[in-house]
């Protein structure tokens, strides 16, 4: 069968053999014990449901050991025989381009280049699913090959209710994932009903099809660090010479020696899995490794002495360096700290003075010691922080928790006033007021032609388009629009691709729409082929989450989630190809509401028209609501967009005199 008729065939009619487990692969971890022997009952009637009865009495003993060995059913007998990556747009079959062009972006999300653990539909995060089993991934593959331009595909966390009869200027498919109900939001709850079958953590690009791999990560992470630079210099001087201190190299945390390189600083980097060091120095993502403490304060003096642009990954414990670095007066310009507290008893972070392999042995038989050596350690470490920033160190949380869990460790973290940290968080300090209230976010777009031509051209239209901007720019954003120049021009040479040919570029809401306009009239002309547009969900508008994409928000609105619903209600009717709302993501289910769109740029003048309606709408949202927030940029950047679009007309908020509030 051609890979297309095995797109068509959905769910087929003489079941698949059933697929050994692979054991070369990275599978998702087994999941909680959670259900009682009626609710497994349950689970297992949900996974029947996409198969005829002809079929039950054989896959129910499979779908009930995989419900008992791995705490889920994914339905592995299912998993498609052909190569998953995304393939050029005509690969597709199907009579909706806009629908084959989100088959190419669901197929690149469980890329096993790209996907976290590909056989168990998780695109990255732990737990960021695509779809929760194999039978609903067959299914919305069939419906979008066979869907026309006036149908829309209704997806309720990752399940396809169906095609309902709509029209060409609809959605071709709506998503959610995890909308409980929020009484019912606690991380058991998703264990549950996710083991159920009923509802999945989407995380943010995963379960809307948008994640573009690592390189979304490090343009965000060269931003913060090139931002937290210009906060500590003096007289406008760059990050020559100076010193980072952070750690983890990880998922998200491997991109900040890269970042940091690309920023041009002296980065150290702690990571004590010496696997995760040689990954990403086998990558190409850190520069050097040492294990040794005094080697790496004898090299980072030398690095200092010939300002040397250079990363270092230091195998071993974070809290070591920040005492050497202490005792031996190594001034660090910037600090922060990547390791995964917001799970910091199952292994998201090392105490000091343990190995690696004690901590993982003493996390399982003797949890309640290793939570006192790792609030220990955590003491420690804001102990040896504390002396840093005392001597001028610029220290901010890269909303992982660190502040958050040192405080519970009874940490001297705390702000005078005994309620806030005494650090800030990078959105409160760097993205938020430098990037998300001017409207800068990570807009990013896929070439559907899978050519690597067409990314180049795109990257070379992307820069001319932000260059003559930058001309007339007003000063207040003409530092980001100068680094996200810098970014697209140096894009190719940093080699970010991994999966399908996509690109990531902050840009404001301007800056997005003259850069979409420019792509929809080059395909125009023949000059590249169809372009899916999108965005990661961690941006201006679109995610409402109080301690990280709105903890600039001091209007006490930071935990209410009006802006993430109201964003993709709006995009929807504005032209986007598909959208998508979620519980979690991020920071973890119940704790944030984040939404994305993607939208497929052919060339045509309805295209045109969308992108416009669409993308001013999906950045002036965000800038509206931060501006009724009292965030002066956002006041700013709202009142420039009024000026450029007379049809919009925003409330803006009076200042009070603090006097008179006694
Ligand atoms: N980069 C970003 O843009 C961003 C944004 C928001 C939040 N975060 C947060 O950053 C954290 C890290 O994310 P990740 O995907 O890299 O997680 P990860 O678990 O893949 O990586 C964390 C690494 O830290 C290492 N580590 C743990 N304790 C250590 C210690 N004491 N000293 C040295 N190394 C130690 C671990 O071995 C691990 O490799 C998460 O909490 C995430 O939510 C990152």
């Amino acid at each position: 069968m051609t890979f297309q008729q095995q797109i068509q065939e959905g769910i087929p009619s003489v079941l698949p053999q059933p697929k050994p487990y692979e054991t070369d692969i990275n599978h998702a971890p087994k999941r909680k014990e959670i259900l009682s022997a009626d609710e497994k009952k349950l689970a297992l009637r949900n996974a029947l449901r996409y198969f005829e009865a002809k079929d039950h009495a054989e896959l129910v003993k499979e779908f009930s050991e995989e419900l008992e060995k791995y705490g889920r059913i994914y339905m592995y007998r299912l998993r498609p025989d052909y190569r998953m990556y995304a393939r050029p747009i005509e690969e597709y079959p199907g009579k909706s381009n806009q629908a084959k062009a989100i088959m190419l972006m669901i197929q690149n999300n469980l890329d096993y280049a790209v996907a976290q653990h590909p056989h168990e539909l998780i695109t990255y995060g732990g737990n960021g699913a695509v779809f929760s089993n194999w039978a609903q991934y067959r299914l919305t593959m069939k419906y979008l090959s066979e869907m026309t331009d006036e149908q829309t595909l209704v997806m309720y966390s990752g399940h396809p209710m169906g095609l309902f009869p709509s029209h060409k200027e609809a959605p071709r498919v709506v998503v959610t994932n995890g909308m409980v109900i929020p009484n019912y939001s606690k991380p058991d709850d998703w264990e549950k009903f996710n083991a159920l079958g009923v509802s999945q953590y989407g995380q943010m690009t995963a379960g809307s099809y948008m994640y573009i791999g690592p390189q979304g990560i490090v343009h965000g992470t060269t931003i913060t660090v090139l931002n937290g630079g210009r906060k500590i210099a003096k007289n406008g001087e760059g990050l020559e010479g100076k010193v980072f201190v952070t750690s983890g190299l990880g998922g998200m945390s491997g991109a900040q020696p890269k970042a940091g390189n690309i920023a041009g600083c002296i980065t150290v980097c702690a990571e004590v899995n010496p696997k995760a060091v040689n990954t990403r120095h086998s990558q190409g993502w850190v520069d050097e490794v040492i294990t040794d403490i005094d080697t790496l304060v004898q090299r980072v003096e030398e690095a200092k002495a010939n300002k040397e642009i250079v990363s270092i990954a230091y195998q071993g414990n974070v809290v070591e360096v920040w005492e050497a670095f202490d005792k031996q007066n190594i001034y660090v310009d910037l600090g922060s700290d990547q390791t995964s507290l917001h799970n910091p008893w199952a292994g998201g972070y090392y105490p000091v003075g343990i190995s690696l392999e004690e901590s993982n042995k003493m996390m399982a038989e003797n949890p309640d010691l290793f939570k006192e050596k790792v609030q220990e350690s955590l003491r420690r470490q804001a102990d040896a922080i504390n002396k840093h920033t005392a001597k001028g160190t610029y220290f901010f949380d890269y909303g992982n928790a660190f502040l958050l869990e040192a405080s519970r460790a009874g940490a001297d973290i705390m702000a005078a006033n005994g309620i806030d940290f005494k650090y800030p968080s990078y959105v409160q300090d760097i993205m938020g007021p430098m990037c998300f209230d001017y409207g800068f976010g990570p807009f990013r777009w896929v070439c559907a032609s899978g050519k690597p031509e067409d990314l180049a051209k795109t990257d070379a239209i992307a820069a001319s388009v932000l260059e003559e901007m930058a001309k007339t720019a007003p000063v207040e954003i003409k530092q980001q629009m100068q680094d996200n120049i810098k970014w697209i021009k140096g894009a190719q040479e940093n080699k970010l691709v991994v999966g399908s040919q996509a690109r990531i570029l902050y840009a404001d809401a301007q800056g997005r729409i003259n850069i979409a306009n420019a792509f929809n009239k080059a395909i125009a002309d023949g000059e590249i082929g169809t372009i899916v547009l999108g965005r990661d969900h961690h941006d201006v508008s679109g995610t409402d989450s109080p301690y990280r994409e709105t903890s600039n928000i001091y209007d006490g609105s930071r935990f209410t989630a009006d802006m993430a619903i109201h964003n993709v209600i709006g995009d929807s009717f504005r032209g986007a190809t598909w959208v998508s709302i979620h519980n979690g993501g991020g920071v973890g289910w119940g704790e944030v509401i984040n939404g994305g769109f993607g939208m497929v740029l052919d060339g045509s003048p309805e295209a045109a028209r969308r992108l416009e309606s669409m993308l001013f709408w999906d950045v002036n949202n965000g800038i509206a609501r931060r501006s009724w927030a009292r965030n002066e940029e956002a006041v700013f950047a709202i009142k420039r967009a009024m000026e450029i679009q007379p049809l919009l007309k925003v409330t803006l908020p009076n200042s009070v005199d603090d006097a008179l509030l006694g």
